[in-house]
Order: C-alpha cells, then structure tokens, then sequence
C-alpha cells in the first residue's frame, strides 16, 4: 500500500518536470476540451474506417455477453421489431438478426460513414438522425426490443433511456452495454496527474459503474432481468501502440484528435509509463417493459 503511493508520487513527479521541461502547461491541457465536438463528424473522418478492426476485442467482448442475454431471456416468437439506438457498424444488430431472422431491423445513428458499413452487412431501416429524435420516426409502443450499446459515452443515458422506453411495448426488452468510469483505472491514474478530475469526466463521461447503468433502466419503469459485467486486461507496450488503440476504436479519439503533432510527440516520449497494462470493464445490462 505505503510503496504503491511513494510509486504514484514519484511517477506523478517525474511527468509534472517532464512537462514543464517540454513547455506543457497544465492550465492548457486542462482548458483545452472542446466541447462542441461533432460526433457524427468524428465518426466519420476519424473512426468509421477503423472501428470494426477492434483490436482488443472490447466491443466484441461486451456485444456477447448481450447476445447470451437474449438467448436466455427472449422467446423467439416475441420479436418482430428491433430498434438500435446508435447502430455505428451494425455489429449488434447483426447478432440480434441472426437470433430473430424474421424481424425488422431499424438503426438510428448520427455517423452516415458508420451506416454505410451497417448497410453492407444487413438488410435494416437506416435513420441519419441524433438518437434525441427517435420517438419523431415510430410510434409509440411499437418495439419488442430495444439497443443501446457503447453510446453512453456521448449522450445522458438516464434522460435517453426515459424518453425511448415510450417506444417499447409491454413485455418488450432493452439491452444496454455500456463501459463505466471503473474502465482504465491506471489511464485514469495517469491522467489525473496532470489534467483535472472534472476535465476528464467532461472530456470522457460514463456512468460510474454497473449500478447506475442498471438505474437508468429502472428509472425508466422497467425491470432488470440479467446483468453481467465484462471485464478484460489491456496492455499497450508503447504511446503509439495506445495512441492507435485509443484512435481507431473511437475509446479515446475525441479526447485525443484534440491534442497536436508537438502533444503527441511530447506523449509518446513519456518516461516510467510504458508498458502499460490496464484493465476494461463493461456493463451488460437486460430490462423488460412490464
Ligand atoms: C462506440 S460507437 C457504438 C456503435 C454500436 N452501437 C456498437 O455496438 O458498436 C458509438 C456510435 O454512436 C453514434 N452516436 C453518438 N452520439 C449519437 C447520438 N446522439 N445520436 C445518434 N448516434 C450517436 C456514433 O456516431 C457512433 O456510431
């Protein structure tokens, strides 16, 4: 305990001088968000080409625990109509189609490059729009089951959450998979060191873990029937192997398409950090309207 705090002090100095000495200023990284970043926009130049290359196998890792949810919990004959909320690539829908072939499929998603790749793998209903803006294009009641995978990130889940519930019928599902605050509990160590706690939640924010994921859901008046966490240990060997990581797969290019070519170079020169080895955690979680 004692040696793991005088490590954190040490390392919290040596990177404090190595910023100073690269004429980093802490007021700057901790000023520099910007807060009106275009998600769709993003997407679409930065991650749309990348993202199902999903490197670590995260995404993938979360999806199946959903997808053994639903085999447990949902009865063939119940679904007719799936709604994805933030479809991206149509990897979860492309599962839940496997499982409910005769089903209609509708994905919104605020990426048309995300979407395009979801066309090529499925036959579904493709909506360019902001997930805000679900309930303008069903009626109300109509959904037998309902995804909300990796976008609580960008949006108030609880406030989405009570708002789309509208759009699923008594007896119908909803499935969220979600990475919580308690994911890259060394990332975040480091981080911390020299950027402030509210500057990365603002930058990066997630439900703090299972518990608020699963509130979003009984908030919203429906009833949890399965939960899981998925979890994964994470090792980057260099600052380029987790600049790539963090860009491609979307985790964490909004916060680093922000830093420049001096930045980046100045990270990847950072001493007593690499290899870095960090764990993931998602949160699985499945409710039913009653
Ligand atoms: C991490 S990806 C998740 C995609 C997919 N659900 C999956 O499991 O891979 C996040 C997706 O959310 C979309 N997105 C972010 N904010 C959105 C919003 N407010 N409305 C609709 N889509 C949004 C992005 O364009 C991106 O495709």
């Amino acid at each position: 305990m004692r040696r793991e705090a005088v490590r954190g002090d040490d390392t919290r100095a040596t990177l404090r001088r190595y910023l100073t000495e690269n004429g980093i200023s802490l007021k700057t990284l901790n000023d520099q968000t910007d807060k009106n970043v275009d998600i769709g926009k993003l997407y679409d130049q930065n991650i749309a080409g990348t993202y199902d290359q999903d490197r670590l196998g995260l995404l993938s890792g979360g999806r199946e625990m959903a997808v053994q949810q639903f085999k447990a919990q949902i009865a063939q004959s119940g679904v007719r109509e799936v709604l994805d909320l933030a479809v991206g690539t149509g990897e979860s829908l492309l599962k839940v189609h496997g499982l409910f072939p005769a089903a209609n499929m509708h994905g919104i998603d605020l990426s048309s490059e995300m979407l395009e790749i979801a066309k090529a793998k499925l036959p579904f209903n493709p909506i360019h729009d902001d997930v805000a803006h679900a309930r303008q294009h069903f009626p109300p009641a109509c959904m037998d089951l309902m995804l909300m995978h990796f976008l609580t990130t960008f949006v108030d889940g609880n406030e989405v959450v009570q708002d789309t519930a509208k759009l699923l019928r008594s007896g119908g599902y909803y499935s969220i998979v979600s990475t919580t605050y308690e994911a890259f509990p060394r990332i975040h160590e480091l981080s911390r060191m020299v950027l402030s706690d509210d500057f990365i939640k603002q930058a990066s924010p997630a439900p703090m873990n299972i518990e608020v994921v699963a509130s979003y859901l009984s908030n919203a008046g429906l009833e949890i029937v399965a939960q899981g966490t998925f979890a994964k240990s994470v090792k980057f060997f260099d600052f380029n192997e987790f600049y790539r990581f963090g860009m491609d797969s979307g985790f964490f290019t909004h916060i680093l398409v922000q830093m420049d070519r001096a930045q980046i170079e100045q990270a990847g020169r950072m001493p007593n950090v690499f290899p870095l080895e960090d764990q993931y955690k998602a949160a699985v979680v499945l409710a039913r309207k009653p």
